[in-house]
């Protein structure tokens, strides 16, 4: 049966950083299309790969290889590719011109799916600093570029959906794929659940309820940039033997690193698991993991692949990394085909929620 859908034939177009992780949604988009029997005449989704590339002066071109009018368009970035040359902002501007590119071949809408959304942490006038909401101009841009939605994975500031206006922002994050890993220690009265600062703080809390486990918060600052210190942990951690430290991203692993010693500090833990959606692969990062492996006990550091991670990590024994393609697809599928999506983000976050992983 050909798979028909109000918004058009799908096309799923990958920029460069983006390929490997589009290539896993893609392959997943198909499985639920077979399951569903909306398989496309065995044509498979069209998947528009290699679609930027650069003159020689740096500047980034974006060819379409193939024809998108009428579609609906789903455009797959890593904004940040540590395993590539390319910046931040090479990828930014990729992205930018690959909307602008579909908009003007007339695809019926189109949909930025921005794993990690970089440029999320200026998000608010920095007094004396003279920072500007760098958040809002990259917002403005992709508008302006021509995205209908976005798509994203734990952004760094809940509220990032202010900054789109009335272009709808579906954000989701780890937290099933993290209940999941840590399903074992539910109920156990041992077993405490770390937030390193305040901005952990929600999520942690959603992620203890969960799993019916106590909970503590650090009083994170920072010193200088990339260095954090824990001035205090409030939560008893007495009587605990096991630490489940949870966090957006862990760039410089100053963070990690500072709310693992301090709690250690405070009492013998046996063992502690650290966990956040995003890992920057930054080599301060990788010394400051292997340390903590090294001294302080820490058994497994989860992240995720919204991020390409680099060899260097992927090399860590104690570094797992869990996949995001099977939710994205599942979203896009949900998306392209008008259903809703508050049953996928409720049984994502169900205790028994099967993996929707998987790379
Ligand atoms: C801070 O607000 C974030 O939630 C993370 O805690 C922070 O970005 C981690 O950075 P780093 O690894 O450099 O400490």
């Amino acid at each position: 049966m050909a798979e028909v859908s109000a918004r058009g034939d799908l096309v799923i177009a990958a920029c460069r950083s983006g390929e490997r992780l589009a290539r896993g949604i893609v392959a997943h988009y198909e499985r639920l299309a077979a399951q569903e029997g909306r398989g496309d005449d065995g044509q498979g989704v069209l998947f528009l790969e290699d679609i930027d590339s650069r003159f020689s002066d740096t500047e980034t071109i974006v060819q379409l290889p193939q024809d998108v009018s009428g579609r609906d368009a789903f455009i797959v970035q890593a904004l940040h590719d540590p395993t590539s040359r390319r910046s931040v902002d090479d990828n930014y501007a990729a992205l930018l011109i690959a909307v602008r590119a579909c908009r003007e071949w007339g695809a019926n809408q189109v949909t930025a799916v921005l794993p990690y959304l970089a440029y999320a942490r200026q998000d608010k006038p920095a007094p004396g600093r003279r920072e500007p909401t760098t958040a809002k101009l990259m917002a403005d841009l992709a508008i302006a570029a021509g995205i209908d939605r976005l798509v994203t994975w734990h952004p760094h500031l809940r509220q990032i959906h202010g900054f789109y206006g009335k272009t709808p922002v579906i954000a989701v994050d780890s937290m099933g794929l993290f209940l999941q890993e840590f399903e074992r220690f539910r109920g156990r009265d041992d077993v405490i659940v770390v937030a390193p600062d305040a901005g952990a703080l929600k999520f942690v809390t959603r992620f203890s309820q969960a799993l019916n486990l106590p909970s503590a918060i650090g009083s994170k600052v920072r010193p200088r940039p990339e260095e954090a210190e824990i001035s205090e942990l409030i939560g008893s951690v007495d009587g605990k033997r096991v630490a489940i430290v949870l966090d957006d991203m862990i760039s410089s692993g100053g963070t990690m690193f500072a709310v693992v010693e301090a709690l250690q500090q405070q009492g013998a833990l046996a063992s502690v698991f650290v966990a956040a959606s995003h890992n920057l692969c930054l080599e301060a990062a990788r010394e400051r993991l292997l340390a903590l492996n090294e001294r302080f006990g820490v058994e497994e550091v989860l992240v995720t692949n919204t991020i390409p991670q680099t060899r260097a990590f992927l090399e860590m024994p104690f570094v797992r990394v869990l996949h995001v393609a099977g939710v994205l697809a599942e979203i896009i599928y949900r998306v392209h085909h008008n259903r809703p999506l508050s049953a996928l983000f409720e049984e994502m976050e169900s205790s028994d929620a099967t993996a929707v992983g998987g790379e």
